[in-house]
């Protein structure tokens, strides 16, 4: 069985626009994933095909990209999962720059990411007895979902509000957030939501969902931005 692709191709330094090139992988196996094809035009066709993968694992959130229009982890999609009568079309996840190909510029992502406070600031002295700060098994419950975030940006590059405004923190920027204002040992759930509730912020969410079933991770993203938008209106978490 072969598999045709249709990638996106855009080198800033040569290239006046994006345009379309075509592929066959040839011998191609079901349990094949698309970023295993991607190695092989890479290193058997076109050296010059530009992407950025670490892990092959969905662990390092490294190779989010468009997979026939929608944002996917390209190491854990399967062939098996798509339709090979027809090309599969890959491009770059939108709303970020296009470094080349199908890499992107992550600054502004990782700009919002910082933003939120995206790091545990204790409410109490370190214990003097050795211990770990504890925490009962329903408190550590409440932000269990949101530690799960490998900062892919597949929510973020998914969502129209961001799109129409870079200026949105947007939704993984929100899941970081609420890992933190929703942990009972952290002291700066004021500050974050302080953050949450300006104009960038979450009020920017049009509750649109396109955030939730592009993670790769399975968060319940819109959820989790809810807690966040009633965590403001009621001044508490
Ligand atoms: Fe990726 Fe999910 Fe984290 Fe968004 S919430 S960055 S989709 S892992
Ligand atoms: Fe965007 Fe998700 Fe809200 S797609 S508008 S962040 S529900
Ligand atoms: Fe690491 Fe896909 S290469 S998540």
């Amino acid at each position: 069985m072969d598999a045709k692709f249709r990638i996106r191709r855009f080198n800033p330094e040569r290239d006046q626009k994006p345009y379309w090139a075509e592929y066959t992988v040839k011998d191609v196996e079901g349990t094949d994933t698309v970023l295993d094809c991607l190695h092989r035009i890479k290193w058997e066709q076109d050296g010059t095909l530009t992407l950025r993968r670490s892990c092959a694992h969905g662990v390092c959130g490294s190779d989010a990209m468009r997979i026939n229009g929608v944002n996917k982890l390209a190491c854990k999609t399967l062939l098996q999962t798509l339709n090979l009568n027809r090309p599969i079309q890959v491009e770059p996840i939108l709303g970020l720059k296009v470094i080349k190909d199908l890499v992107v510029d992550f600054e502004p992502f990782f700009e919002h990411y910082r933003a939120v406070m995206p790091y545990f600031v204790p409410n109490t002295p370190v214990p003097q007895d050795g211990r770990e700060r504890r925490q009962s098994p329903e408190d550590r419950a409440r932000f269990d979902d949101t530690t799960k975030c490998i900062l892919c940006a597949c929510c973020t590059t998914s969502c129209p509000s961001f799109w129409a405004s870079g200026e949105y923190v947007g939704p993984a920027a929100i899941v970081n957030a609420h890992r933190f204002i929703f942990d009972s040992r952290d002291g700066a759930t004021n500050e974050r939501l302080n953050i949450l509730a300006e104009p960038g912020g979450v009020w920017r969410c049009r509750t649109i969902f396109n955030c939730t079933p592009a993670c790769p991770r399975e968060i319940e993203v819109t959820r989790a931005i809810g807690e966040v938008k009633l965590a403001i209106q009621r001044g508490v978490r």
